[in-house]
């Protein structure tokens, strides 16, 4: 049928190192070679064609909690944060909640000893009340509104990331010099990297951070060392989306250093903290490169002590971002098919009961994935389709030239691998369709997570007319 590519062990950071909590049948496995795609490491087949994640049939679970759904292996996010930790056992690891949070993804995390980077006042407010502990995160922005860094403050935030000359008297204004808070400054290191324009966040003439070519970032650091209410823990960077490479990261790293240093000679002081972010790439297909966390840990560490060296600096304390590396490849979406239309020039389009409301990156960015039909089988000759949403856009295609089985037909479920990360979170009500249901998957057991929305979740938001 569809993908019978061997899944690679490139990232495969629980498998690796941790032992998952989930049946992990490893990269090697035959199960593996048969499935292709990048699905968690418990997938398997199942019964009746089915999938199994984390134990549970993705049919048996659209079945019970309708669909669109989306199915998120804990056992998969837990191995991934575990791999974190102990590629990096003196770096601290912020999970990126900006690529998907709900109250028991907090609790993951926690649980697997990550801190949590969250930036806005939704993000923090959810995650503390799940009982997140705030001194272990970190609230980063372009924009914060005075709302949001008083939020911060009264809920004891960690650390606050600094990445506007505005934000440096705002935020001290709020501060009393004998209850200080800790801050990063947000730079701009000129290294462009990432799959796409709209993410690269490491150069400038985007929005993000004082770039330290021409000297903002410099006097940034000068301003917030002034304000006795404000401690300057050190520098954040943050370079971008689906990096594989290691490269752009020792590059950062070198121009980080090499502002620290500047920093003490100006200024006599050196900044114990190095943030860089986040932005580590998975796969969506299976022929994608993925980013490489081993190589990643060994390089980083050896060049920062290598740098730092050469300074005469400490060796600062190292944190990382990850985000989509930890939720993305835990999460799959089922959709269940609403028609297939073959046009005169044979090209087919399988609509499905989901789309740009639950997934915009295609849209967004071009993003490609894989899919594949489960809870039926079909044996049945491949053929091309583009795999569509059910929303009024011309543009609203998911999957583009997927080989699906030819007999493909309405009631049939596809699911979608790699789907935890930036859709669900970015997901919108367009056409008040509704943002679909989450549910958890482990050990063979499915819990609900996040109910899915109804017009009456839309209409109770409405206050007159
Ligand atoms: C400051 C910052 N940190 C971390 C992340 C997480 O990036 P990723 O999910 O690609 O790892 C982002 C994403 O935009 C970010 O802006």
């Amino acid at each position: 049928m569809t993908q019978l590519i061997a899944r690679s062990a490139a990232f495969a950071p629980g498998r690796a190192s941790a032992p998952a909590p989930a049946p992990a049948p490893g990269p090697a496995s035959a199960t593996a070679d048969v499935l292709g795609g990048p699905w968690p490491a418990s997938a398997r087949p199942g019964p009746g064609a089915d999938l199994l994640v984390g134990g549970v049939g993705l049919a048996e679970a659209a079945e019970r909690f309708g669909t669109p759904l989306y199915v998120l292996d804990e056992g998969e996010v837990r191995s991934r944060a575990r791999a974190y930790r102990q590629a990096l056992p003196h770096a601290e690891v912020l999970y990126a909640a900006k690529a998907f949070l709900c109250s028991a993804m907090a609790d993951w995390v926690a649980e697997e000893g990550l801190g949590l980077d969250v930036c806005s006042s939704g993000e923090l407010w959810l995650a503390v009340s799940a009982g997140f502990p705030a001194q272990r995160i970190l609230l980063h922005g372009n924009a914060k509104s005075p709302a949001e860094l008083r939020l911060a403050r009264r809920l004891r935030v960690g650390r606050i990331v600094i990445d506007g000359p505005a934000e440096i008297a705002r935020l001290a204004a709020l501060v009393a010099a004998d209850t200080p808070q800790k801050v990063l400054v947000r730079v701009v290191p000129g290294i462009a990297a990432g799959h796409h324009a709209a993410v690269r966040t490491g150069v400038g003439g985007q929005k993000f951070g004082f770039p330290i070519e021409g000297g903002d970032a410099a006097d940034a650091i000068a301003r917030v060392l002034d304000q006795p209410g404000l401690e300057l823990a050190g520098l954040h960077c943050h370079l971008g989306s689906q990096i594989t490479e290691v490269e752009p990261y020792l590059r950062a790293l070198d121009a980080l250093v090499r502002l620290l240093a500047q920093v003490r000679e100006r200024h006599g002081v050196e900044l114990p903290e190095l943030d860089l972010g986040g932005g580590h790439g998975i796969k969506y297909l299976p022929s994608d490169a993925e980013f490489d966390l081993a190589e990643f840990a060994v390089r980083l560490t050896d060049r920062l002590a290598v740098r730092c060296a050469e300074a005469g600096l400490e060796v600062p304390h190292l944190i990382v971002e990850p985000g989509r590396a930890i939720a993305g490849p835990a999460g799959v979406a089922v959709y269940r098919v609403l028609s297939v239309k073959h046009g005169a020039d044979g090209h087919c389009f399988a609509a499905v009961d989901g789309g740009m409301g639950d997934n915009p990156r295609p849209a967004l960015y071009g993003s490609q994935y894989s899919v594949r039909l489960v809870g039926r089988r079909s044996d049945a000759d491949a053929m091309r389709a583009d795999v569509v949403g059910r929303h009024c856009e011309a543009g609203d295609v998911l999957v583009r030239d997927a080989a699906l089985p030819a007999d493909l037909r309405p009631g049939d479920l596809l699911a979608v691998p790699a789907a935890g990360a930036y859709q669900l979170s970015m997901a919108s009500g367009y056409n008040l369709v509704g943002r679909p249901a989450v549910a958890a998957v482990r050990d063979g057991r499915a819990r609900l997570l996040i109910r899915r929305e109804t017009v009456e979740d839309f209409r109770l938001r409405e206050v007159g007319r």
